[in-house]
């Protein structure tokens, strides 16, 4: 049987401006009771207006490489997962490769919204099977704040920014990437979008009309994200032939904690098994994952051994899973 692929390290960044349910309060029709009760979300990281989230990127990709002691140099592939990229091109993974000085890298972006990162895993994995890559990043990194109206309380409480990024190798015993399942459906896309590009190019007009940013049927995103994070966890699982017994850790996409508490029921798995941190970070996004990977190794919440499920859901609609040993 072929080796798998490993996570070697982790890494995240989050911007230093916090900007709280009670700051939202003067901003929109909303209450911290009605976003602590509707979300489990009481604050989130905001880029400062003119930052730029490729630097955001490049410092967690910079922590990672570090704590997997890989040079830049040895980087053979960047995958950065993001629909809210410094510039519409070049990708951000070039720029990153850049500012790391990965000369030796191939780098692309890959847009998948929230599942994004492990929309980025599953390939990296394949890639390194047939193209004999040794070291490869994939980060994911996001600003919603650079789209989302701050007028609609239906959307701009929910989300943040960051970036979060690992550093994958071949794995040396039989732990790893046991499987992983990628799945979409077009037919929804337009529960969750931001119309801007070739359709509504940047012009006063489709800006005063709210082209440019996020629209959201909240209610049926909801009831979507826990029927394909449930097919998304369940198929990864069956594919490493494991049950949810078997999972020493679940980190569910951090959209919501109603979404997290409904999979985690849905699978039997006791809420001290369930990583959580939307509570700080709000929904960031392809972030949300590799950043709670990042606490969890840094935290101890992830041990040697232990069998780790990853699940995710995102605009397209996309969703996907993966199953890790570490
Ligand atoms: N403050 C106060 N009231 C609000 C707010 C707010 N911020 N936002 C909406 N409301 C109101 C609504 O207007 C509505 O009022 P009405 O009944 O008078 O019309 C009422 O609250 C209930 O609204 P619902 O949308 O039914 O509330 P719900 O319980 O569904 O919670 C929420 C809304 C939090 C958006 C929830 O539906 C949700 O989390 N959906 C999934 C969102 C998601 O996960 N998106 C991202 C997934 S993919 C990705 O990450 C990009």
């Amino acid at each position: 049987m072929q080796p798998h692929n490993q996570i070697l390290a982790t890494g995240h960044a989050v911007p230093e401006r916090i900007l709280t349910n009670a700051e939202l309060e003067t901003m929109v029709d909303t209450t911290d009771q009605w976003i602590v009760e509707r979300s489990g979300i009481h604050q989130r990281h905001i880029c400062e207006p003119g930052s730029c989230l490729s630097d955001l990127a490049t410092a967690a990709a910079q922590q990672a490489l570090g704590a997997a002691n890989t040079k830049a140099e040895e980087v053979d592939l960047i995958i950065v997962g993001t629909v809210s990229g410094d510039m519409k091109f070049p990708s951000m993974a070039c720029l990153i490769q850049q500012k790391i000085g990965a000369v030796n890298a191939a780098a692309f972006d890959l847009s998948a919204a929230c599942s994004g990162f492990l929309y980025g895993l599953h390939l990296a994995d394949s890639l390194m099977r047939t193209n004999d890559y040794r070291r490869v990043l994939v980060i994911a990194a996001e600003m919603l704040s650079s789209m989302v109206n701050w007028q609609d309380r239906n959307t701009c409480v929910l989300f943040g920014d960051g970036a979060g990024a690992v550093v994958l190798g071949p794995s040396d015993n039989s732990c790893g990437l046991l499987s992983s399942y990628i799945k979409s459906d077009g037919s929804h896309h337009a529960l969750l979008f931001n119309p801007a590009g070739s359709q509504h190019p940047p012009s006063h007009e489709n800006i005063d009309s709210n082209l440019a940013t996020i629209n959201m049927a909240g209610r049926e995103v909801f009831r979507h994200a826990v029927v394909s994070m449930t097919d998304a966890l369940h198929e990864a699982l069956k594919r490493a032939d494991l049950t949810p017994d078997d999972l020493d850790l679940l980190i569910p996409h951090q959209a919501n904690i109603r979404i997290i508490e409904a999979i985690g029921r849905r699978f039997k798995i006791d809420s001290s098994k369930v990583y959580v941190n939307v509570d700080r970070f709000g929904n960031t996004s392809a972030a949300t994952i590799p950043i709670a990977l990042n606490e969890a190794i840094t935290n101890g919440r992830i041990k040697p051994g232990d069998t780790v499920g990853l699940v995710t859901f995102g605009a397209g609609l996309t969703w996907s899973s993966v199953i890790i040993q570490f």
